[in-house]
């Protein structure tokens, strides 16, 4: 970099500067153009491998007849179908840009500099992004078996905490935290702390004692549970997710969104989309499946994984998984390295339609049986 770049990069915050970008899955066109393959499959992002509801994709249609007008700021059809669904008002529900955006809200409205925010190693990458854009300091507290350690993460708590960031499941690792547990660690919460349980995989999960802590709202009043319409949901590219709270804290981040933050083909394709519980359910059954598929395939390649409740699952190589990521890229299939998340030894894979899944199981035999 020159001097002048130089320069005006060290204008920025002391947590910006320190930042690297987030690490999106890789597109399946720069695949093609880069290493000539064709016929790529991408299995790296956890998106819906069935795309979106029917119903959605034509109310999405008809919204773009509108697109001259200005959304619905409030985002008013959308927040009461979300809250006849939940049994929530809609006052208590915040729509964002992708629950990323509340994410985001969260640590604008509530985190100050002197503040900490604590969240597991492992976790969603974009807790630390979060926390060091509003110069907080991330406590990233050390994980239990892959999961979430949720005795150590209380103990970090003191007075300085304002945010903690829970992933259930937790992507990339998949695991999960029981009802009990997290009840338990709820309540031993100070006041002056903000819990905010991120279910961005929640349809996909149905183990008996799995959580819905919307449930917990009215007990809680510094709870937020996040969720979105891009796994399940199959939205992933029109980007609506939401948080659900008390309306004391949907208030404060309504005041610092953005106005328009969810456009309007977002709002209509949510609200199809929340009505088509078939299209869910679909979906559902094909990640069941798919990851039985994957599963059954790891344990015949005596290969380890991580058991996962969400629609991705990561393989532990036991050595360190950039060759054979690179080697799958060759074989035109597209998973997650998870080195940036402290897992270089482990590849991310999305489960996909079953013959996605089948050819992502014969590019890894190939790789893994000729290196044998
Ligand atoms: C745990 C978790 N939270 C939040 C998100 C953000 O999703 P979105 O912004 O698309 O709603 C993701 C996406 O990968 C995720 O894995």
């Amino acid at each position: 970099m020159t001097g002048k770049a130089a320069d005006i990069q060290r204008l920025a915050t002391p947590g910006v500067r320190e930042l690297s970008p987030y690490q999106p899955g890789k597109p399946i066109e720069e695949l093609e153009r880069e290493y000539g393959v064709t016929n790529v499959i991408k299995l790296a992002s956890n998106e819906n491998p069935l795309g979106p509801s029917l119903r959605a994709l034509e109310a999405a249609r008809q919204a773009l007849s509108d697109i001259h007008r200005y959304p619905d700021g409030n985002g008013f059809a959308l927040k009461e179908a979300l809250a006849r669904k939940l049994g929530v008002a809609p006052a208590q529900i915040t729509l964002g840009n992708g629950s990323n955006d509340i994410l985001e809200l969260l640590a604008r409205a509530f985190v100050l500099p002197e503040n900490e925010v604590v969240f597991s190693e492992h976790a969603f990458a974009v807790y630390q992004i979060v926390t060091r854009a509003v110069d907080a300091t991330a406590v990233v507290v050390k994980a239990k078996n892959w999961g979430h350690d949720l005795a150590a993460m209380r103990a970090a708590v003191n007075p300085r905490t304002r945010l903690v960031f829970i992933a259930n499941p937790n992507n990339p690792t998949g695991t999960w935290l029981e009802a009990g547990e997290l009840e338990a660690f709820l309540q031993a919460m100070p006041p002056h702390v903000l819990v905010a349980v991120d279910e961005a995989y929640f349809e996909y999960v149905r183990e008996p004692g799995y959580p819905d802590t919307t449930k917990w709202l009215a007990r809680f009043p510094n709870l937020v549970t996040m969720r979105t319409f891009s796994k399940a949901y199959g939205l992933a590219g029109l980007r609506v997710g939401y948080g659900i709270s008390s309306p004391a804290v949907a208030d404060i981040l309504n005041r610092v969104r953005q106005p328009f933050n969810v456009n309007s083909v977002a709002l209509a394709a949510a609200t199809a989309a929340l009505a088509d519980t078939a299209h869910v359910t679909r979906a559902f059954e094909n990640n069941r499946q798919g990851m039985r598929q994957l599963t059954e395939a790891f344990a015949a390649l005596k290969l380890q994984f991580i058991p996962s409740v969400g629609n991705f699952v990561c393989v532990d190589f036991g050595r360190p998984a950039a060759s054979l990521y690179e080697r799958l890229l060759r074989e035109g299939v597209i998973v997650r390295p998870v080195a940036n998340y402290g897992m270089p030894n482990c590849l991310r894979v999305t489960v996909g339609l079953p013959e996605e899944n089948e050819r992502f199981i014969k590019a890894l035999e190939k790789i893994v049986r000729s290196k044998e």
